[in-house]
């Protein structure tokens, strides 16, 4: 007997999405793939920014002092190297793929500069959304050496470095978050290779196709696009002859309501006076020189 309520539905591609160049920072040239016109958010996903450059005139002037409040920030490096200071006396150095989980929480300050003067830059900036219960929780930062990361090698020539979530092979990254339950995965398959990755009913999930191409769904995306997966319980992706390098980025919605404004993200534009209000009384204390 079969049970058709058991086969595993795949996921489709909902909509494609270019972004638009940009800069941010104190002139920071990148890609904003959301928050844009065309997607304003995929809930609990606020923001992906993709930055790539060999031109240090595209990155040095970095990300000077700022705050943030209500959210997490995930830095993903693929190449170069990111100084990161704040607000609480933490200090440290992303390097070429590790990663930076930082949950802002209640309110920190903090600057993101890169650490070279010449060579290649690149990797990525993502904004996840807190539930209205975690917004005003302490900083808590997740962060790991490129070493600290998982590898998963099926031995086809695939590669899966394992950020947060579990694999279908069952590596598991070290980053944790119950409240939203990530998924975040660098994938690399070889020239028809394929992935085939349980995403959970209801979890909202992107792909983001750095290099190579790649095909969902008889969908096929071209490199520096991202795609916005419709529902099912797993992803099926599978790599055309130069083989695809791409992220997995999944999560559980938090069907909240929204209020944004620059560096703070809550429930309310209240809460956003409040943060403002805060930031400029110095509560969230200021980077020490
Ligand atoms: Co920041």
């Amino acid at each position: 007997m079969s049970n058709v309520t058991n086969e595993p539905r795949r996921r489709s591609v909902k909509a494609v999405v270019r972004g638009q160049a940009t800069s941010d920072g104190a002139g920071v040239s990148l890609v904003r793939l959301f928050p844009t016109t065309q997607l304003e958010m995929l809930d609990p996903f606020l923001l992906l920014d993709a930055f790539s450059s060999n031109d240090p005139d595209d990155y040095i002037a970095g990300f000077p002092p700022h705050p943030h409040r209500g959210f997490e920030t995930v830095t993903y490096l693929l190449h170069g190297n990111m100084r990161h200071r704040d607000s609480s006396g933490h200090e440290g150095l992303l390097r070429s793929g590790g990663v930076q989980w930082m949950t802002a929480g209640s309110g920190i300050e903090h600057s993101e500069m890169p650490q070279q003067e010449d060579g290649w830059l690149s990797g990525f900036q993502l904004w996840l959304n807190l539930p209205a219960a975690q917004k005003m929780q302490p900083p808590r930062y997740q962060e790991f050496e490129p070493e600290q990361i998982p590898l998963e090698e099926p031995g086809d020539g695939t590669l899966i470095r394992v950020i947060a979530g579990t694999t279908a092979g069952g590596v598991s990254g070290p980053v944790t978050q119950c409240a939203t339950q990530p998924l975040y995965l660098d994938v690399t398959l070889p020239a028809g290779g394929s992935l085939h990755q349980p995403l959970p009913v209801g979890h909202n999930a992107l792909v983001y196709l750095i290099e190579g191409r790649l095909s969902i769904d008889c969908n096929e995306l071209l490199p520096g696009t991202l795609a916005v997966l419709g529902e099912g319980d797993q992803l099926e992706a599978d790599a055309r002859e130069e083989g695809a390098r791409f992220l997995l980025i999944a999560a559980r919605p938090l069907h909240e309501p929204v209020a944004r404004s620059g560096p703070f993200v809550m429930n309310s534009e209240e809460e956003l006076r409040q943060a403002y209000s805060d930031y400029r009384a110095g509560k969230f204390g200021h980077i020490v020189a």
